[in-house]
């Protein structure tokens, strides 16, 4: 999960690679380097622990010479601690190889053991810096920077994008991918490589998509790209419809915040061009057919973190309009029980990135199984995508602040559409159900600006609880991951114990948490669910009567909650199983605002990244 950039051309390399690591750092930031060719033939390095400031300002104090071929890397630390020595670019023995690397190197251990055997010193302890001498030794015996990189990534075990210059070959970067994102951007007289777009969108907006296990090898010239034995072989050529001002914050503070702003427009577009002239539902990158969705008897939805949130929210939804029952299950724990599966289980995998490792480990299982995989997903091009079955994207662009937003209000969207096109094809609801709910979800991104208009009194109630130490979240039925999504957005952003629970949960254990003055955050349900709506209230004044202070977020026109809720925050009136999409845009603006008041930074909470490419 780390951020990678390359460059070749007749700009200055070292510019062009910081500028590409600054669009990248979402990806990690515990160390960051740069290392380029430069004249003399020999490679010239900067790195340093942290975050990228400190190389930029190690090279505003002492620039790296003038050079037109670089790699940088910015780092999310899994060997080794993140300090000065195991930051990236790592050396060869003789210092002619310099290497960047994201993923993990599973047999890294043994091939140390054998260089160290060799008298080679390893200086870190990352397992990179073993890939950098192994390298290094193939072009010391005489082949080029290509051949040496096929050859090693022949031994290497695990999952990885690497990215290498030779300083006896200066205006050449070759990099390789397995399991682990890269692509090539493509310049006039120039080319790129980066974890993603991003590192190379304001230089050009023609890329290139790798597929598993090649190489590439980038010049002035051109790109060439080969299997790992030297077979050729070809990318993918796509135009980014993306720009650079769609990356940067828009006058907001935080990324985070813009992206919260975004979501009106995020869940429109994620709706856009659903439905056919005869108002049918179409999903145009679901490849399944028919048939085979008429065969789904069980639906099992994999995910981590706030996507699995959003496969809770879908398991109500799907259940409620299709009939087919639905498990959710956090993607790390699912291959490891031994799910049952068949050809007649759909699989759903909800990943924004749709590079997290174990979303990837578990689709991969369900494919062994014969089971279909449909992904949901919001980044063209990656990974999880292109290893399933079918997908839908979800159309937020992209988005940088580590805590998930946009992305997840998106995610829903394509959850309620996925429901409603199985309930379609297999005729659970009649077409003017499905209609009603479509022109529902059309008028969502009204109602989401009804909600961010009052962002101040959110903002305000985040001004009073600066001090505050525990906060509990409170929902029934499709509240509840709501609830849960509340205090996980609190977690990350604010440091904070944070808690969310099912209401009716509270009785068994959890209420001995409240005491006096206790923040709980209440996510009322509509009241088209009377009884619904009326256990909320009992949950609500169990913990009122216990001392705790009751921030209730309710539909307009819900008097019955007035004497129980110490704050109340208004909604737009919504269905109940469409409630999620407005409800959980209060909650992402109190952690975010509660935790730009406590000083802490917003899009690059400590110890996370935005994608977490290993398991
Ligand atoms: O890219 P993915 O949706 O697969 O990521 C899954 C989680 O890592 C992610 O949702 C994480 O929990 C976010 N930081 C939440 O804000």
């Amino acid at each position: 999960m780390c951020g990678i950039v390359g460059y070749v051309g007749p700009k200055q390399a070292q510019d062009v690679v910081v500028e590409g690591l600054r669009r990248l750092e979402y990806r990690g930031y515990d160390s960051a380097g740069v290392a380029l060719v430069v004249p003399g033939d020999v490679i010239s390095l900067a790195k340093r622990a942290g975050k990228l400031a400190n190389l930029e300002k190690a090279l505003a104090d002492s620039p790296l010479p003038a050079s037109h071929t670089g790699i940088g890397h910015t780092r999310w630390a899994t060997h080794g601690a993140p300090n000065d020595v195991n930051a990236h670019p790592h050396l060869g023995h003789e210092r002619r190889v310099a290497l960047v690397h994201n993923g993990i190197i599973e047999n890294f251990a043994d091939l140390r053991a054998r260089l160290e055997a060799d008298d080679h010193v390893l200086l870190s302890e990352t397992d990179t810096e073993v890939v950098a001498h192994l390298v290094e030794l193939q072009v010391e015996s005489g082949v080029d920077l290509t051949t040496a990189m096929q050859r090693v990534c022949q031994v290497l075990e695990g999952a990885f994008t690497l990215v290498a210059i030779d300083a006896h070959d200066p205006d050449r970067v070759v990099a390789a991918r397995r399991n682990s994102p890269l692509v090539v951007g493509v310049g006039d007289g120039e080319h790129f490589l980066g974890s993603d777009v991003a590192a190379f969108i304001e230089h050009t907006r023609e890329a290139l998509e790798l597929g598993q296990d090649q190489v590439v090898s980038i010049t002035r010239e051109g790109v060439e790209i080969t299997d790992f034995h030297g077979h050729p072989a070809e990318g993918r050529r796509y135009h980014v419809d993306w720009d650079l001002s769609a990356a940067e914050k828009d006058g907001h503070d935080w990324f985070m915040r813009k992206e919260i702003f975004e979501q009106p427009r995020a869940v429109a577009d994620s709706l856009l061009g659903r439905r056919n002239q005869a108002g049918l539902l179409q999903l145009d990158e679901m490849r399944l057919s028919d048939d085979e969705i008429r065969d789904v008897d069980k639906i099992i939805i994999i995910a981590c973190g706030t996507s699995f949130y959003a496969g809770m929210v879908a398991k109500y939804a799907i259940e409620h309009w299709t009939r087919i029952p639905v498990e959710v299950e956090l993607a790390s724990e699912f291959r490891y029980r031994d799910p049952i599966l068949d050809y007649s289980t759909l699989v759903v995998a909800i990943s924004q990135s749709g590079e997290t490792a174990d979303t990837l480990q578990a689709i991969r299982h369900a494919r062994t199984q014969r089971s279909k995989v449909l992904a949901i997903c919001n980044t063209n091009g990656s990974t999880i995508p292109r290893e399933s079955d079918a997908v839908i994207y979800t159309h937020a662009g992209p988005e940088i602040g580590v805590a998930s937003t946009k992305g997840f209000l998106t995610q829903l969207v394509a959850c309620y559409l996925l429901a409603l096109y199985v309930a379609q094809v297999k005729g659970t609801r009649y077409g003017d159900e499905i209609d009603e709910i479509m022109v529902q979800l059309e008028a969502i991104p009204q109602q989401i600006e009804t909600v961010l208009a009052g962002a101040q009194q959110v903002y305000d109630l985040a001004r009073e609880h600066t001090g505050t130490r525990s906060v509990l979240f409170l929902g029934r039925h499709a509240g509840y991951p709501v609830a849960l999504e509340g205090a996980l957005k609190l977690k990350e952003l604010a440091y904070l114990h944070a808690e969310g629970f099912a209401a009716g949960e509270l009785k068994h254990g959890p209420i001995a948490l409240v005491e006096e003055g206790l923040p709980v955050l209440c996510v009322v349900p509509p009241r088209g669910r009377d009884q619904l709506h009326e256990k909320m209230i009992s949950g609500i004044q169990e913990v009122r009567a216990r001392g705790a202070r009751t921030i209730c977020l309710a539909e307009e026109g819900d008097t019955r909650i007035e004497p129980y809720a110490d704050v109340l925050i208004r909604l737009p009136r919504v269905p109940v199983l469409l409630q999620p999409l407005v409800a959980t845009v209060p909650l992402q603006l109190f952690a975010c605002e509660l935790a730009t008041l406590m000083g802490h930074d917003v899009d690059q909470p400590r110890n996370l990244a935005k994608s977490v490419t290993v398991e």
